[in-house]
């Protein structure tokens, strides 16, 4: 069954306009045509790269160089992908030798303002590799071929690989309850050290936000080192791993007994956990405390689809958070951000905040703000939506890991005694990590040119 593509809005971009004056360049995906509105039950996958092959080699002085049926062609001394130019301080920038970049570490060696500004091509050939310049400044370079064409391909093919879009995206809403994605743990016996499954675990957070692992030793240290072997556990004010009761040691709701609204997490830092897991160790004495799922991205994608101008309120105004129950403590993100932010390249919807509880002031006039509250109230409406909600009983040896910038979490009142493990990772580290193992380093760092 085709799967939904992923929310999908553009913003103009003006630097001296204020966000809350900001509105998205269309707002009607009905009536447009172009392919970034989302479509819903349609798929959101993974274009296929460039594969044209070389015909012939051809050596260029000067002049026109033009292999039929290949999207690479030296004209007038400027090398052309598919007609766009690549200029050339661009491309001599973006020298792959060994001398222009370290070969181990990928950094740019050349001091790019030493190039001169009129950089030109002296001499350059195509071949199966790529292509081979001379240029004006003495130097070789040769480009392999995957460069320049990811280089000159659209933004949302050449951001594939830069943000670790999955060849799918699932939404969903309480139907996934029938088959949650779950792998399991190698070795329920030994508490640590064991090998995870890592590329099964993070394609299905990145596929669907959030996995278990099941059969995982119930103890502190299992629940640790399956973190720790896809990142280092992230330290907070709260501590890092951590390992709790419902005694409010820490001043937040999270320490009590009360139920929680669906929410993400650290939403008062400028750059949010981006995994967290949780494990119920024990449950004594009591019941409830089902655990609460929302896709965000869902969520998100059917207030896209009701109503696009609240979806561009909470898309470009933004909103300040703050941590401030523990003695001498009040963190709040340097800026405030929107609830729905975009990858500013493509215009992906690449995260939800949304923590009521921990929300500070509206970035709006105030005799405006009345207009975030009634996107907010939307937005809010759909989260609660019976359909759109997960609730699951977490057992003891069942992990639970998800996307805090994608799907929010929350939990039922409980009686007796909870105690539960576990920890954030911070989102570059297990994306990078996602990366690494489902594509590969090689291909990663291919892509780093272009992304
Ligand atoms: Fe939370
Ligand atoms: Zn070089």
């Amino acid at each position: 069954m085709p799967l939904p593509r992923i929310p999908f809005a553009r913003f103009r971009y003006a630097s001296l306009t204020p966000s809350w004056a900001r509105q998205p360049s269309c707002l009607q995906p009905r009536h447009c045509a172009k392919p970034h509105h989302m479509r819903r039950n349609s798929t959101y996958t993974q274009g296929n790269s460039q594969a044209a092959d070389i015909r012939s080699n051809s050596i260029l002085p000067q002049g026109r160089v033009v292999i039929p049926d290949y999207p690479i062609e030296i004209n007038d001394r400027k090398v052309s992908v598919n007609g766009k130019d690549l200029p050339n301080i661009w491309l001599r920038d973006n020298c792959q030798c060994s001398s222009c970049m370290h070969p181990d570490t990928k950094q740019r060696m050349l001091d790019t303002f030493t190039i001169p500004q009129d950089i030109a091509i002296n001499n350059a050939s195509v071949s199966d590799h790529g292509v081979r310049i001379e240029w004006s400044d003495n130097h070789s370079s040769l480009y392999p071929r995957a460069l320049l064409l990811q280089a000159a391909s659209p933004p949302t093919q050449r951001s594939i690989i830069r943000l670790g879009l999955p060849p799918t995206l699932t939404l969903w809403g309480s139907e996934i309850g029938h088959a949650p994605p779950i792998e399991h743990h190698p070795s329920p016996s030994s508490s640590s050290s064991s090998t995870l499954p890592l590329a099964a675990i993070l394609s299905k957070i990145r596929t669907h936000g959030f996995c278990y692992i099941d059969a995982t030793p119930p103890t502190p240290s299992a629940t640790s080192a399956l973190l720790t072997q896809i990142a280092f556990i992230r330290p907070t004010h709260y501590g890092a791993f951590y390992d709790f009761t419902s005694d409010l040691s820490s001043a937040d709701t999270a320490y009590t007994t009360l139920a929680l609204p669906a929410h993400t997490d650290t939403t008062y830092f400028s750059d949010p956990a981006g995994l967290q897991a949780f494990h119920l160790l024990s449950h004594t004495r009591g019941a409830g405390g089902a655990s609460l799922l929302v896709d965000g991205f869902k969520a998100a994608s059917d207030l896209h689809a009701a109503d696009p101008a609240a979806y561009a309120v909470l898309s470009s105004v933004n909103v300040h958070a703050h941590a401030s129950g523990n003695r001498g403590i009040s963190i709040q993100a340097h800026r405030g951000f929107p609830v729905l932010q975009h990858d500013g390249a493509t215009g992906a919807l690449l995260q939800v905040r949304w923590n009521t509880a921990d929300r500070a002031g509206v970035e709006l006039p105030v005799h405006e703000a009345g207009r975030w509250y009634d996107a907010a109230r939307k937005f809010d409406a759909l989260l609660k939506k019976r359909e759109n909600e997960y609730w699951e009983q977490l057992t003891p040896g069942r992990v639970l890991v998800f996307d805090n910038w994608r799907v929010l979490h929350g939990r039922s009142a409980f009686t007796g005694e909870r105690r539960v493990c576990g920890g954030y990772v911070n989102r570059d580290d297990w994306i990078s990590k996602y990366k690494m193992v489902t594509m590969g380093q090689e291909k990663v760092l291919a892509h780093l040119a272009s992304g």
